[in-house]
């Protein structure tokens, strides 16, 4: 289990409101890794986690974007590797299901999204803060709109 606290905190409410909610989802997701013998509703879980980590990548991505972090590919490539992984637990899961030890899903889920928020998530910290007001209006684009996109102009492209 993991819980909240001020160490994971950005300081970007829009951030820190997903991380709260991812927490959430992946507790939920050990508790039923612990309790549950039901695949339906363990299916239905990850499902659910897998979601809601696509659209907060793509929230802080874009966040990442229009601040001009220059560290966001290899943020990106971060969240990337983890959405893979994630994606082949779901086959795994879906296909073979005795095979995945949940437990271990969990303990890993865990421990890379705390890690990933007390250490990577830190770095683009200064930079936001540096660019608070246009990251307070995307923010408030991406609030609103869950389709809500932002294109890369030429000029913030990182090679
Ligand atoms: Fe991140």
């Amino acid at each position: 289990m993991i819980s909240w606290n001020e160490t994971l905190s950005t300081g970007i409410d829009v951030i820190d409101d997903d991380h709260k909610f991812l927490i959430s989802l992946i507790n939920q997701f050990a508790e039923l890794a612990e309790h549950c013998e039901d695949l339906a509703q363990i299916s239905i879980a990850v499902g659910a986690l897998n979601e809601y980590v696509l659209n907060h990548f793509r929230r802080e991505e874009i966040l990442m974007m229009v601040c001009t972090y220059s560290e966001r590919r290899q943020h990106q490539r971060e969240h990337k590797a983890f959405t893979d992984i994630v994606d082949s637990l779901q086959q795994l899961y879906r296909l073979r299901p005795r095979l995945v030890n949940l437990r271990e899903v969990a303990i890993f889920l865990s421990d890379w999204l705390n890690s990933h928020i007390a250490v990577s998530d830190q770095g683009y910290v200064a930079q936001m803060r540096a660019h608070k007001s246009l990251v307070d209006t995307v923010s408030t684009n991406l609030r609103d709109d869950v389709n809500f996109r932002f294109d890369e102009p030429d000029h913030l492209r990182v090679s």
